[in-house]
């Protein structure tokens, strides 16, 4: 069985049971309200949000679209009871067809509503504040905002950095050097690091590209690996970028593709500052990345390449991680050594049954090695140079044979205890026959629901070499005796599917946000994602209880739960997204009655108290 010890104060409040409404809904004694939508002012001087009267100037400076990771970060010096902090939120795709009333399909929009939709893509920063003495929080309409900023993917300039920065595959006519890029696509999660920037994972940016098959013969092999349509030329599911800026289509710029798929790293407390993409991390479907400082003080980066049967990664930087010296740690990201994880199994292959069963010693657990990529500045790949293992680094990987795994999301060290934890979303995918069958660390077949694997570096220290892991969690209907929630009580837990991401509040309970809630009604409809907290130690372990849910049609994003525990923060991207929905013939009127908009809301208790204990 799985660990029981001493651990944090169990979670108090009563679990909001699984539900399909058009609403946040939150415990009984909780409050929750919307603090920014799409089309909100971020910089001063934005025009009012108006669906009918939409513009690329008035989107550049407005909230963009379907919020995802999310961050506050304290503003007045104070880490616990802050009046004023800074909100930062990723804003990963967008839904035509909710964003523009009249939509008929991509091909009828025009380049200016093209460009809005690129627009709306990037990120957000602004200032918000603390309603009264509560946990609270609303957006700073007024004043100057110095720090709010808009970085859209249309006209933000980013930097590259690292080894292949300024190499070949990144130049592109419009930039002969391969270090200025336009734009970031398709940001999913991210973290914030200890010297106070934000990282952001570029995730499915393949999405937004046509023209593969026009590509050099010798661009395919990779442009395949990533999804990058290379047998139909102008796919008519694309989003026809192409219509407004040639950049997208790859028959004409084939580089334009290796030029996101970055970890990208901004200061919010520089507005003016340009925002970077870091190579030495790699390119991949970056879900996000997270900062842990090693022993010998080197900052190490977790992340996960969101696809089914893709792999675990981890960065090591070669300078160390120095407090209070933030122009030196804002370079940190620039070099280092980058490693993927290859896991090795406790119990014979012969009791992995592919259903879940656990096998005969109680536990899916075992070892595991990180392999290296590029160690020293040496590729460690045969046949790759560095800038090639480092723009290709799917390609890179599969050559070393590490685990593929069910979608690696997330990857949140604890605060607490410095375990690592990893969610890993789904795989229906998996099954004998097919890219890999279940194995100890991806334990279920046809994988509907996902897991939650813990990862201990060796001596707990994150620039280790090796590590072991265990599954504390194998998600779905707990009345399934196929599910395990670390050997507590499955009567008392919540039904959870399709962990993505993860967070820790201060006293070390897991927080966890769902995408794609696979569970069903009695009825076979569709059932709302939410967020669930868990505590992770403890007689309490596994007793995973959810918090809250969002609208109809909507993805749970973010969370954050705030330094002082008063506040959560949950990010609810594309509410009302279901097959057929419009702007005029929403699926959710979520927030305001009348059509959808994706938003970021904040769930606090009006008696003052710490959300969930
Ligand atoms: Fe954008 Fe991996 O979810
Ligand atoms: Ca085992
Ligand atoms: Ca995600
Ligand atoms: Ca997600």
């Amino acid at each position: 069985g799985w660990r029981h010890g001493h651990g944090p104060r169990p979670l108090t409040f009563t679990s909001v049971p699984p539900n399909r409404a058009d609403a946040i809904t939150v415990p009984d004694g909780y409050a929750q309200r919307v603090v920014i939508r799409w089309g909100d002012p971020v910089l001063p001087g934005a025009p009012a949000f108006d669906v009918h009267n939409q513009t690329v100037a008035s989107q550049e400076r407005q909230f963009g679209y379907n919020n995802d990771f999310v961050a506050v970060l304290p503003l007045d010096g104070h880490k616990e009871h802050c009046r004023s902090a800074l909100l930062v939120a990723n804003h990963e795709y967008t839904n035509e067809e909710l964003i523009f009333p009249g939509f008929t399909g991509h091909d009828a929009l025009t380049v200016e509503q093209l460009k809005i939709a690129i627009s709306a893509h990037g990120l957000s920063i602004v200032e918000i504040e603390r309603i009264g003495h509560s946990g609270a929080w609303r957006l700073v309409t007024h004043g100057r905002r110095p720090y709010n900023r808009r970085i859209s993917a249309l006209t933000t300039k980013f930097a590259v950095t690292g080894p292949a920065a300024g190499t070949a595959s990144l130049k592109t006519a419009a930039d002969p050097t391969g270090r200025k890029v336009i734009g970031t696509l398709n940001n999913c999660a991210g973290g914030v690091t200890p010297w106070g920037t934000i990282l952001s994972g570029e995730e499915n940016y393949n999405q937004y590209f046509v023209g593969a098959d026009g590509a050099p013969a010798e661009a395919k092999e990779s442009l395949a690996r990533y999804g990058f349509a290379t047998t139909t030329r102008y796919p008519s599911g694309s989003r026809k970028w192409d219509r407004a800026d040639a950049r997208f289509d790859l028959a004409v710029n084939p580089n334009e593709a290796n030029r996101f798929g970055w970890i990208v790293e901004i200061d919010p407390t520089d507005p003016d500052s340009t925002p970077r993409k870091h190579t030495a991390l790699g390119r991949f479907k970056h879900e996000a990345a997270t900062i842990e400082i090693a022993k010998d003080g080197r900052a190490v980066a977790y992340m996960g390449d969101d696809e089914r049967f893709d792999y675990l990664y981890k960065f090591v930087s070669h300078k160390k991680y120095r407090p209070g010296q933030r122009k030196h740690n804002l370079t940190l990201l620039e070099s280092g050594d980058l490693f993927v994880a290859k896991l090795s199994y406790s119990s014979p292959e012969s009791e992995i049954d592919g259903t879940g069963t656990l096998p005969s010693d109680g536990a899916f657990n075992g070892g595991g090695v990180w392999l290296p990529l590029v160690k020293d500045g040496v590729s460690k790949v045969p046949g790759m140079t560095v800038e090639q293992v480092l723009v290709h680094t799917r390609l890179a990987a599969d050559k070393i044979g590490p685990t593929k795994m069910d979608r690696p999301e997330d990857v949140q060290p604890s605060p607490v205890t410095g375990r690592v934890y990893v969610a890993l979303t789904n795989n229906t995918a998996r099954a004998p026959g097919a890219k890999a069958s279940a194995d100890e660390a991806n334990p279920r077949n046809n994988n509907k629901h996902g897991h939650i694997l813990e990862l201990i570096e060796t001596h707990n220290d994150a620039a280790a070499l090796t590590f072991t892991w265990s599954i504390p969690i194998v998600c779905g209907d707990p009345a399934d005796p196929k599910t395990y929630f670390a050997g507590f009580d499955k009567t008392k837990v919540s039904p959870i599917s399709c962990p993505d991401n993860l967070a820790f509040d201060p006293s070390g309970n897991l927080w966890i946000s769902t995408d794609g809630n696979a569970l069903r009604t009695p009825e076979g409809l569709s059932l709302n994602d939410g967020i669930f907290a868990t505590p992770l130690s403890g007689p309490e372990a596994g007793h995973v209880k959810q918090f809250l849910s969002v609208p109809y049609g909507a993805e749970a994003c973010g969370p954050v739960v705030t330094e002082d525990g008063r506040s959560v923060f949950v990010a609810v991207q594309h509410p009302g997204e279901i097959a057929g929905a419009t702007v005029e013939n929403p699926a959710s009127r979520w927030p305001d009655g009348d059509f959808a908009r994706p938003a970021v809301a904040v769930a606090w208790r009006p008696d003052g108290r710490p959300a969930g204990v």
